[in-house]
This record gives structure tokens, sequence and C-alpha cells, in this order.
């Protein structure tokens, strides 16, 4: 089975550049996952691995082969590359029954009759869709039509199977359900999986690797957990993970020593201890805080700004000096709006990202050292700065159309949908 080798692979369109620079390894055997929002490359991507779109500049290599190659002027049809591929919009045959539609394209392919029982057969147990083999596609449910697609997909063993958005038009739940038979189905066959998505949930569950894209440009190729738990930036760290990492905007100075830095935000001093020694240090810096990292009960006095039970877990919005801090809290709380609550930082796992540039450059610890008084000027300034990037956040979400750029943060959002309120009379 063969790797793919993407090298400074570009796409242009007159001036406008899809996809920039791209060099991308897909191992063998790998479930890979290209994410990003609307328009960040990655049906392009695909189509020029798959041959139905060709690259401006750059080199493609399938196994041994090289399928494209810009300077040398190789360009490999797309029949020729052996790839499998399902589309959002998969077109089942409907005068064809679902036996036929996934035989049709092994007959086509001239497979002895006895081979292709064989492989269907197989293949509607592996989808648990043998009971509807003699029905037609309009006799069955979204999900079922779906798997009969990725059935006949899978039918001629294709070495590479690309799968672009192919759950998009199922409801929650059937999405779910197909999540798991996807992975269950790359863990059965050979075949390396290249799998297009807006949904960073479904990417991170089902990926060995997730390549995030923005703009043509890759931002961070790593497994899930790796790009969860150390973006390599402020964009990384936003688009992965529900709700949102919390951003804090602090200024940052030297420590004590080269691993030290001192932290200050909303007039509260914190001690950060890197895990690597650090030579620069911004002085505008995000401190970046995933929600289940905020603890409860003891540290810097919040008070509850709004409480979300959902269950087996609970979202807290906690306002600290009008900082807003998400945490979740598993099980099943709730609490007052209002109630005065104690929060602190789970060691090491907080990121600091430059402001300037968004890029990381520093993970550890944020331990406070001293609360400083604050005047009700300096409050009513952090409230202002926190409603400006809200509704700079709330902007851009309008001016995009697509439906993962929704995921705005947590917070920001909260912030927009509840009035604040008035505070209460010393
Ligand atoms: N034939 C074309 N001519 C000009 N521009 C194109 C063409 N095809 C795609 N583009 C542009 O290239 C960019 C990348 O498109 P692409 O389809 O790869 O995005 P995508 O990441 O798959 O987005 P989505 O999630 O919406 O499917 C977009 O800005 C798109 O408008
Ligand atoms: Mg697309």
């Amino acid at each position: 089975m063969p790797k793919i080798l993407l090298e400074n692979v570009t796409k242009r369109w007159g001036d406008f550049t899809a996809v920039d620079n791209v060099t991308l390894e897909i191992p063998d055997r790998s479930f890979i996952t290209l994410l990003g929002p609307s328009g960040c490359g990655k049906t392009t991507i695909l189509r020029m691995i798959a041959g139905l779109e060709d690259p401006t500049s750059g080199r493609i290599t399938i196994g041994d082969e090289v399928v494209f190659d810009s300077e040398k002027g190789i360009n490999v049809s797309p029949s020729k590359r052996d790839i499998g591929f399902l589309f959002q919009n998969y077109a089942l045959w409907p005068h064809m029954t679902v036996y036929k539609n996934i035989a049709f394209g092994l007959e086509t392919l001239k497979w002895p009759k006895e081979d292709i029982d064989k492989r269907v057969d197989e293949l509607l147990k592996l989808l648990k869709i043998e009971h509807f083999a003699k029905r037609y596609p309009s006799e069955l449910s979204g999900g079922q039509q779906q798997r009969v697609a990725i059935a006949r997909t899978l039918a001629p063993h294709p070495k590479t199977l690309f799968m672009d958005e192919p759950l998009s038009n199922l409801d929650a739940k059937l999405r779910l359900e197909m999540r798991t038979e996807l992975k269950r189905l790359f863990n059965t066959t050979d075949s390396t999986f290249v799998y297009v998505t807006h949904d960073q949930l479904e990417a991170m569950t089902l990926s060995t690797k997730v390549c995030l894209l923005k703009t043509g440009v890759i931002e961070q190729y790593d497994d899930p957990l790796t790009l969860y738990s150390h973006p390599a930036n402020t964009f990384v760290a936003d688009f992965v993970g529900n709700p949102t990492m919390n951003f804090i905007d602090s200024k940052a100075k030297k420590g004590s020593n080269k691993k030290e830095i001192e932290i200050e935000f909303a007039k509260a001093i914190f001690k950060f201890s890197s895990k690597k020694t650090i030579d620069t240090i911004p002085e505008d810096v995000i401190v970046g805080i995933r929600p289940e990292f905020v603890n409860l009960n003891s540290g810097i006095e919040g008070e509850i700004y709004s409480s979300l039970p959902s269950g087996m877990s609970t979202t807290l919005i906690i306002e600290y000096r009008n900082i807003l801090i998400t945490s979740v809290v598993f099980g099943q709380v709730d609490f007052e709006i209002g109630t005065p609550i104690k929060l602190n930082f789970q060691p090491d796992n907080v990121v600091l990202f430059d402001m300037e540039s968004g890029e990381k450059f520093a993970e550890g610890t944020l331990s406070i050292i001293e609360e400083l008084p604050i005047s009700e000027e300096e409050l009513e300034e952090i409230k202002a700065h926190y409603e400006l990037k809200g509704k700079e956040v709330v902007q851009e979400e309008e001016t995009d159309d697509n439906a993962a750029d929704e995921k705005v943060s947590f917070a920001d959002k909260v912030k927009n949908i509840f009035k604040r309120k008035p505070k209460k009379e010393e």
C-alpha cells in the first residue's frame, strides 16, 4: 500500500492562491483528515491528489510513482491513480438495487461473477446492510444510502479512499453512528483514508492525523491529541475543542530565571513556569487554558456568570474582574448566577501565545502570586476591551456563510447573548 507525498504543491486560479506551497506526507494505512474553514483548500488538495485538478506547481507521489511533477511535465491520468472517491453528494443509481449499485463498478472492471458476489456479500455484511440488498435507494434512509455509497466506493479495493464531507447531509445521530462505522471500517480494510471535513469533532475522533488548514496554508499537522494539547498557534487552539480554549489577554515580563515569566491580567500577578527555557518574551501575550483545566474551589475568586448543566458535565462561565473564563466540570452540578467561586489552573496545561503573531511560545504552569487592588475605571476598561473583541468575532462569523465557522469562542458567544447583569450596590 502506498504513501502519498505532496511537495511544495501550489494551486492558483489567476491571482488567487487556493493552496499555498503545501508539503504533506500521508503515511500508508493512515486516516488523515483535512480540516479547516470553508474555502481553505481542502477539496482542491483532494482533487489534485486524485488527478482531477492540476497543481500550478509542485510534485505529488503515490507509492513509488510520481503522478504529478510540474517541472518534469509528469501528469498521470486519474484512472491510473487507484483512488476511490466518495463525495458529499454521492448519487446512487436509483433504478438499481443496493446489490447492483455495489456490483456495477466491478462488472465494468470485468470481475468474474463469483468474485463479484463474494465481494458484494462481504461489503453488505461489513456495512450491516445485508437486509437491504434487494431494495432500491428510494426505499432506504439517508444513513443506509450513505453506507451503500461507502460499500460501492470500497468494492474494487481502492488503495486509497478519499471522502469529501461524506456525512454532511446526515442528522446528528446518524453522523455519530456513521463515524463509529467509518472508524471500524478503517480498522478492517488495508486502505489509506483521506477525509475532508470542517467539523473539528469528526476530525478529532476519526483521524490518526489531522491536517489543519487556513487559506491554503497548513497551520498544523499532528495527531488529534497533540493538536488539542499542544496547538501551534491561536488559530489551531481556537479551531479545535468545544467549548473553546480560554484566551486571556495579558502582559508578560521576565521572571527570576529562564523558565519563569511574570504574567499580569486584571491586576492579578501570576508566575508562569515553563517546561522549557525561553529566550525572548513578548510583552503582549495571550494565556490559553482549556476549560477542563480551570479547577474550582481554590485560587482567585470570581463569581458564576452562567451555569449550563448538560447532565454529564456542566459548562460554567466565571467572571473574574470582568474577564469571563469558561470551565467544564464533570458530573451533575449547577450553580446560581452570582455565586462566589474560586478558581485556579491545572498545572502544566497552560499555553502562552505571542499576541502579535498568534504563535505559541511556551507551555507550563500558571500560579497566582498576588491580586492587586483594581479600580472601577480599570474594570470598565477590561469590560470594554472584551466586548470589543466579542464584536469582532461575531462580525467575522457573519461574513462567513459556513456552518463550521459558527464555532466561535463560547465565552464570546455568551457575552453577546446575555445582557450583563447590573452590578450589585455595595
Ligand atoms: N475552479 C475554480 N476557480 C477559481 N477558484 C476556485 C475554483 N475552485 C475552487 N476555487 C477557490 O479555491 C478556494 C479553495 O476551494 P476548496 O473547494 O478547496 O475549499 P474547501 O476547503 O473544500 O471549502 P468547503 O469546506 O467550503 O468545501 C476557494 O476560495 C474557492 O473559491
Ligand atoms: Mg470542499
